[in-house]
């Protein structure tokens, strides 16, 4: 078999009626070349939450595919995302994660720029041609920037259609987490980072709707929870659990337990919150939360959500994004979430949980990444590559979405198929092609 031939950069890496995908997809490094092209330098990315960024001059500095960026509240406070990079000879302008500038003083020769980007001075500005227009010379612009319900997304391609069009019908289910209350969520600490050596769409996969996983994987947890698991039956999924898919790729998995289980195992809204939600969210959205277990999802290309109850009765909501550095390794950054209007004490619990399970340390990081490593490096070799992936389990599920849905988009049952993943996989495919 010719491995030359098969890691060339744009052929079909999906094969849709076979359910397969070929590995050089999550390992080839011309494959992830080509993913910055196509993908994180054209379409949406998630920068920010307004939370971050609060203030005039408050900024924090984040990564679209390759591309550093600072996404920074003007003096006139709007949000901008500007290329990080000075435009003299392209020093790195901004080296803390995060803080308050009143401007971007270049530590390599001085250029210096106002927050909303424009270059103030060279520091030698004498030495300039009288035809030298400075304000040809501010920091770049990503020319679109969009908010969706305190979600900052930019994007490099200033003809990718509104960012509410792009969301579609998966809007619907990031209202229910990111806006149920009149006044939103904000996050509540910095984000957690850490590096993984595995492919950037094992973590979209694993959230866009991964069930199979969780017996297997995080049976450690499962088992030092076993007395709660075996006499409440905390694993079993109820019958109303379901998988979405909606168009462009994005979906995410809602799974309930089984009827009769206590109701202190489902998840528990902040105390005095549940009036607004029901104000804000409507009846429809309301009735898919109630008895809610777990909510996970996953927005093309690399911005991921779950709410998840961490406790008995503790619930944490967390913003995940897969920040690819190569073909095989990632940056993996994760936020914690509360309703604005939540108690400052029901906020401390939701952090104190939230990175309990879900941050660098998280109990179920631990288990992940370790399996995620392994299933890149393990592909990540000529034998290896000439054997697809399977995704079968989405076959006979793909064209039966069911009637009585929750909500919009095509919902599948039972949850734990792989309809969602291979979804995603037909849609990054779909995008390499270009
Ligand atoms: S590289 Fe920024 S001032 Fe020279
Ligand atoms: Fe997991």
């Amino acid at each position: 078999m010719d491995d030359i031939v098969r890691s060339a950069p744009n052929r079909p890496w999906v094969d849709a009626a076979n359910g397969t995908v070929e590995r050089e997809a999550f390992v080839g490094e011309d494959v992830f070349r080509l993913e910055l092209d196509r993908i994180f330098h054209r379409l949406w990315i998630f920068v920010a939450h307004v939370s971050e960024i609060p203030g005039r001059g408050d900024y924090v500095v984040r990564t679209m595919g390759r591309v550093p960026v600072i996404a920074v509240r003007g003096s006139d406070g709007e949000v901008r995302v500007l290329l990080n990079s000075c435009r003299h000879r392209g020093t790195k302008l901004c080296r803390g994660e995060a803080g308050n500038a009143r401007h971007f003083v270049c530590p390599y020769h001085g250029w210096s720029y106002a927050i909303d980007g424009g270059l103030i001075t060279t520091s030698y500005d004498e030495h300039l041609p009288p035809d030298m227009d400075k304000a040809d010379w501010g920091l770049v612009p990503a020319p679109r920037v969009e908010i969706y319900k305190g979600l900052v997304f930019a994007a490099w391609d200033p003809g990718v259609p509104p960012l509410p069009d792009y969301l579609g019908d998966i809007a619907w289910y990031l209202d229910a987490l990111f806006w149920r209350t009149p006044e939103g969520m904000e996050v509540l600490a910095p984000p957690h980072r850490w590096r993984v050596r595995a492919n950037w769409k094992i973590g979209a996969l694993n959230f866009i709707g991964d069930s199979q996983h969780v017996r297997t994987t995080h049976a450690g947890p499962i088992a030092l929870d076993k007395v709660r698991s075996e006499r409440d039956g905390f694993y079993v999924q109820g019958g109303d659990s379901f998988q979405v898919v909606t168009d462009d790729g994005h979906g995410c998995t809602l799974t309930y337990l089984a009827p009769g289980m206590p109701e202190r195992n489902y998840l528990t809204h902040p105390p005095g919150l549940r009036d607004a939600y029901a104000d804000t969210l409507g009846p429809d959205r309301l009735a898919m939360l109630h008895h809610l277990r777990v909510m996970v999802g996953n927005v093309f290309p690399n911005f991921s959500f779950i709410e998840s109850q961490v406790a008995l009765g503790e619930k944490a909501v967390i913003v995940r994004q897969w920040q690819p550095l190569s073909g095989t390794e990632m940056e993996v950054l994760s936020w914690v979430l509360a309703e604005r209007e939540a108690a400052a004490e029901y906020k401390d619990r939701a952090l104190r949980h939230g990175f309990h399970n879900f941050g660098a340390a998280g109990v179920f990081e631990q288990d992940d990444l370790e399996l995620w490593a392994s299933a890149t490096q393990a592909s990540d070799n000529p034998i290896a590559r000439r054997f697809p992936y399977s995704f079968h389990s989405s076959l006979p599920f793909d064209d039966a979405p069911i009637d009585n849905a929750k909500g919009p988009g095509r919902s599948y049952k039972p949850s734990n198929t792989e309809v969602a993943q291979f979804a995603f996989m037909q849609r990054w495919d779909a995008a390499m092609q270009g």
